[in-house]
């Protein structure tokens, strides 16, 4: 699975049984990138914002395991919010998106999946900057 340029909602597979649900994330076959990381966003208090970044080769999948929220993308030249609150869908941030997560519910549970390792150079955090970086991309 390759070729996805675009921020988009990815359906996961749904196993659906009376003893409960499951679904499934495999690297390259649900999510076109390799696992390098995983990690995970709980106990954010009401009204609290996080991201407000773009990396520059960072992808991932940022799935909503339990609750809600929603993610602002912006490619430097629009945006668009998703609302996630299915754990069996996840939102697809290809590199270069600068993006924002908001709206937590209580006892929301975000888990990103990355296709990089930690790097704080990988991360674009001022807005301005973020802007230069594209009008750069399109040359
Ligand atoms: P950051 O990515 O800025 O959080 P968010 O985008 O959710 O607002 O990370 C917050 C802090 O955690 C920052 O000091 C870097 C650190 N951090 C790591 O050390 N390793 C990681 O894999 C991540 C994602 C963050």
């Amino acid at each position: 699975m390759n070729g996805i340029t675009e921020a988009q909602i990815l359906q996961l597979p749904k196993i659906l049984d009376p003893r409960g649900n499951l679904s499934i994330i495999e690297d390259d076959l649900h999510i076109p990138f390799k696992i390098q990381r995983v990690y995970w966003i709980y106990d954010v208090p009401g009204g609290q914002v996080r991201g407000g970044h773009a990396f520059r080769e960072q992808q991932e999948l940022i799935v909503a395991l339990s609750g809600s929220f929603d993610i602002m993308v912006d490619d430097g030249q629009s945006r668009r919010t998703f609302s996630l609150n299915r754990s069996y869908y996840g939102l697809f941030v290809p590199a270069g998106y600068w993006r924002q997560m908001q709206n937590f519910s209580t006892n929301s549970l975000a888990l990103v999946l990355s296709s990089t390792r930690y790097d704080e150079k990988d991360y674009i955090r001022d807005y301005e900057d973020f802007l230069t970086y594209c009008k750069k991309d399109e040359k």
